[in-house]
């Protein structure tokens, strides 16, 4: 249990505290984050964090609904290409298969670094390249929301709620099997 102690510890936490994330913090980040495996070892991953006036800048392109957004000490735009990596047969293109692992220690070692990380696909695409001047043609994926914890007191209900609630996951049997391919790894259809 010891290993799986910071995945364990690393949810989608929103009550940031509004402090900054100090720049040799972010550092090591982005050094946990290079070490991740990548096809041919092509590193498709780029990152771009925001700190001083590009946070502000960025914070304008969140939804409304991550609002909680606003209290981030830092973001780190998560951007790729399919044509940075590999792309094989049989729908094998590994630009966002390398960057999520990419993102993953990211996360991982902002967890260790005792921060909140928070992946985010809530914003405003136009907006958020724009006040990063990240090219048009470049995939911008995510914004992983950084920062310390706070209060929970600017949480609506159901986010402050899910601050402390379970983890809500598929059972084992759904997503795992061994020896081959079951029908219950298919997807259930949508209710
Ligand atoms: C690609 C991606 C996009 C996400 N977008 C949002 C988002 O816009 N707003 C939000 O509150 N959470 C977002 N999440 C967080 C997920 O809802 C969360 O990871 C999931 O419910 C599982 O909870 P856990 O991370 O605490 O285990 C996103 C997560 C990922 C990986």
């Amino acid at each position: 249990m010891e290993l799986l102690q910071p995945i364990v510890q690393r949810r989608a936490a929103r009550a940031f505290s509004g402090q900054a994330v100090p720049r040799e913090i972010l550092d090591k980040l982005a050094t946990a984050a290079v070490l991740a495996p990548s096809c041919a070892n092509a590193q498709p991953w780029r990152f771009v964090t925001a700190t001083g006036s590009a946070l502000e800048e960025l914070k304008k392109a969140l939804s409304d609904g991550n609002y909680w957004g606003k209290k981030a000490g830092a973001i780190t735009a998560v951007v790729t290409h399919p044509d940075w990596d590999a792309r094989l047969d049989h729908s094998r293109d590994y630009a966002f298969f390398d960057t999520g692992m990419a993102t993953m220690n990211y996360q991982l070692q902002a967890i260790h670094e005792g921060l909140l990380a928070h992946v985010i696909a809530g914003f405003d695409v136009v907006k958020a390249k724009a006040a990063l001047n990240i090219p048009e043609n470049a995939v911008l994926l995510a914004l992983i929301l950084l920062g310390y914890e706070g209060s929970a007191e600017h949480l609506n209900e159901r986010h402050k709620a899910s601050e402390k609630a379970e983890r809500s996951r598929k059972p084992l049997d759904e997503v795992f099997a061994y020896d081959a391919w079951k029908t219950e790894l298919l997807p259930k259809a949508k209710e």
